[in-house]
């Protein structure tokens, strides 16, 4: 499977929780009509499922066994857990704080790769997360990573959350926004960073069409340069 981004044109965008990469993800899946995964939903799921069934975090076997056997079905925005709707559920802070926790085990990420990989599908994909352009998916045609400042990220997280109608502390997001920071960067396996070949993308000050555009741009130029 791993070369078969090399046929299909796959667009990367990792980078930090609350960052607004799924949004602009999203965006840029939608205009080129390509499929889209969010690879951070995945891990997301796994803990969910963790939480559901009492198994604690430091139980890597039990966790590799959940993440093999998900029975997880993606429908257009709608994410489905056994068959019951969980796309609100896995987006509580609750769930990304164990999603990072449990995301540091080498083993559950491996179980999980096959899954995203068979994302890959014509007429091209786009995908975030933290290691997609590093692990995922090395031979994308463009690699972003997506920043934006912290108090700016914690901003964006809390008015999603208040607009899904749950509550937030924007300090204890700040505070959350930081310590995930840390620890994704730091894991010992596919940590959060900035590859050689991914264009950074500050999105501080750019509005989501903004943000939307340059990638969009970024990826005319790289099927521009591929075809030369
Ligand atoms: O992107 P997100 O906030 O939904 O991701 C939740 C957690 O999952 C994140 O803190 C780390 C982990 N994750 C990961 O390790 N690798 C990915 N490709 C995506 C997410």
């Amino acid at each position: 499977m791993v070369g078969m981004e090399s046929f299909i044109p796959v667009i990367t965008i990792d980078g930090p929780s609350a960052s607004g990469k799924g949004t602009i993800a999203q965006c840029v899946a939608k205009a080129l009509d390509f499929h889209y995964l969010d690879s951070g939903a995945l891990y997301r799921l796994v803990a969910l499922q963790a939480l559901r069934d009492g198994v604690d975090v430091a139980n890597v076997d039990a966790l590799v066994k959940i993440a093999g056997n998900l029975n997880v079905d993606f429908q257009g925005e709608q994410i489905f857990l056994d068959n019951a709707l969980v796309t609100g559920k896995i987006r509580a802070e609750e769930c990304g704080i164990m999603a990072s926790k449990l995301a540091v085990y080498p083993q559950l990420r491996e179980s999980l790769i096959k899954r995203q990989r068979d994302f890959c599908r014509e007429p091209g994909l786009v995908t975030d997360g933290r290691d997609m352009g590093s692990v995922v998916f090395p031979g994308a045609l463009l690699k972003v990573f997506l920043t934006a400042s912290v108090d700016v990220r914690a901003q964006r997280r809390y008015n999603q959350l208040i607009e899904k109608g749950m509550s937030a502390n924007i300090t204890d997001l700040q505070r959350d926004i930081q310590l995930r920071d840390e620890r994704d960067a730091n894991r010992g396996i596919a940590p959060l960073q900035q590859n050689k070949d991914a264009r950074l993308l500050d999105t501080t000050s750019l509005s989501i069409l903004q943000a939307q555009n340059k990638v969009l741009k970024w990826y005319e130029e790289c099927c521009a340069n591929k075809w030369v």
